[in-house]
């Protein structure tokens, strides 16, 4: 399967959204919302940009939504942060699709004088990493709750996730510096996690 065709959903394509995130299995819906979910709970979370002002680029092959990206304002409105999530379905992975996905948001969230991206992933998730590093995120690793809230700590440089304290590593928060000189232009956890509005 080649690379599709990348673009903004449309809030007329929710239900698109929805498939897509519906197809993901569970190993990726754990991945995606950093906890498993239930189809029930995807139903409703797909609603949300009916309430909550969301940007969501889409990759289509075969007019078919296979991956996205979700970027949507901390607090509820847009301010100076917000957060992005994404997800690509298995057999487009490994294609840059998240990557060029990526390179969207950040145009977007330039657009919007976002000055801070935060996105959420599971330590583990060292593919998400490397896309991040791709933009020049700072990593920063922070240990959490099962409920998905986030407690920043400070860690002493060069820690290596999951040894510090003998705490299990719940989350790892990428800071998009969009200010950053060093943060790349042009092309941009689990979304819904800090916009104050909660999947039931
Ligand atoms: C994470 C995810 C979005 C990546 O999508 P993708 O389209 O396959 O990503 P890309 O192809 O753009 O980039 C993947 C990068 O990871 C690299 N990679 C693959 N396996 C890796 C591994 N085990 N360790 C480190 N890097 C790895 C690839 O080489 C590629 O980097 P490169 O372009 O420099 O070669 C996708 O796997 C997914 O949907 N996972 C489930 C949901 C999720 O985890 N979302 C993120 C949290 S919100």
């Amino acid at each position: 399967m080649s690379i599709g065709n990348i673009r903004k959903v449309e809030t007329s394509e929710l239900d698109q959204f929805r498939d897509h995130l519906l197809r993901l299995d569970k190993p990726a819906r754990r991945s995606r919302f950093a906890h498993s979910v239930s189809d029930s709970y995807i139903e409703k979370y797909a609603a949300l940009p009916l309430e909550i002002e969301t940007v969501i680029h889409g990759c289509f092959v075969d007019d078919v939504l296979r991956g996205v990206s979700e970027l949507r304002p901390i607090g509820g409105a847009w301010g100076d942060m917000a957060e992005v999530a994404f997800s690509v379905e298995p057999e487009l992975q490994g294609k840059g699709v998240a990557t060029e996905l990526m390179g969207r948001v950040i145009q977007s969230a330039r657009n919007r004088c976002i000055t801070f991206l935060t996105l959420t992933c599971l330590a583990e998730n060292h593919k998400m990493q490397r896309i991040a590093k791709k933009f020049d995120a700072q990593l920063k690793f922070e240990y959490g709750e099962v409920t998905g809230q986030i407690l920043p700590q400070k860690l002493p440089a060069g820690s290596v996730a999951g040894k510090l304290h003998g705490e299990e590593v719940r989350h790892l928060t990428t800071i998009l510096d969009l200010d950053a000189p060093r943060s790349r232009a042009g092309g941009g956890g689990a979304a819904a996690g800090r916009t104050g509005k909660k999947v039931a």
